[in-house]
């Protein structure tokens, strides 16, 4: 982290997890527990959960999103839900083209591309994902993908809209399986994607942008993760489902 040039983001992606009750039990024990966080700290809830969650975030610092939203701003998409929609929710934030979306689900970099600049036109601040398959990584072209994944999610993206955008670089055989990025394999990923920024929207406002790494981040290996001068946060999958875990990294990243 270099918190002397931009901001620390720790945020929680529940992915399908959680109903209602539990949604309210979760945030009112995180509450007091990140009240002295020096970071953002942001929740990425299922939909159905996201009123409840925007109720029970009252009174601290903690931010809701959600995990995805469409292109269209309404229309004939069974099972969508649009960015207009979170807006008028209240909703802040929203992950984009998790690699769960690009595996399961069939979201390319294109439409990874227009869900973003749905997203940023409604005025949603914007958790871009990005990361390798192992078998890229194996191949040495985990530069190039992370790169190419950032270009065209990018694309058409003015340069004053950046400072809505977080990129998460998240390994995808990283993701849920227990096997951590080491702490210099993080940095590294998350120094080429800065450095693709750099190449097209300036240095400056690459140097302003935040970049997590997320994949199996727990309170052991946090401090490690996020003492790299690239990784400014972590998005946090499994240990985001625990207060203490998820606190842990908060305070992790707060230090
Ligand atoms: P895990 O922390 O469970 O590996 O998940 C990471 C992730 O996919 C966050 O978006």
């Amino acid at each position: 982290m270099k918190k002397s040039l931009r901001k620390a983001v720790i945020a929680g992606n529940w992915k399908m997890n959680k109903n209602r009750a539990e949604t309210k039990t979760l945030i009112s024990e995180l509450k007091p527990l990140v009240k002295n966080a020096d970071c953002e700290v942001i929740v990425c809830v299922p939909f159905t959960d996201l009123e409840t969650a925007l109720d029970a975030v009252k009174g601290s610092k903690i931010k809701v999103g959600a995990q995805n939203c469409h292109f269209a701003p309404s229309g004939a998409f069974t099972g969508e839900v649009s960015a207009d929609m979170l807006k008028e929710l209240g909703v802040k934030y929203v992950i984009i083209g998790h690699s769960e979306r690009r595996q399961y689900f069939g979201e390319t970099d294109i439409t990874v591309n227009k869900r973003l600049t749905a997203a940023l036109a409604q005025g949603l601040k914007v958790i871009l994902c990005v990361g390798e398959l192992l078998e890229q990584r194996e191949l040495g072209i985990t530069g190039e993908i992370c790169s190419m994944q950032t270009k065209i999610a990018l694309t058409g993206v003015d340069a004053a809209d950046l400072k809505n955008i977080i990129i998460a670089y998240e390994p995808v055989w990283a993701i849920g399986t227990g096997k951590t990025a080491t702490a210099e394999q993080a940095d590294e990923a998350c120094g080429i994607i800065r450095s693709t920024v750099a190449s097209l929207y300036g240095k400056k406002a690459a140097n302003a942008l935040t970049i997590q790494y997320g994949g199996s981040m727990n309170p052991k290996n946090a401090a490690e993760l996020l003492s790299k001068e690239n990784v400014d946060g972590g998005l946090i999958g499994g240990a985001s489902l625990k207060a203490p875990d998820f606190s842990a990294i908060v305070a992790a990243a707060s230090l």
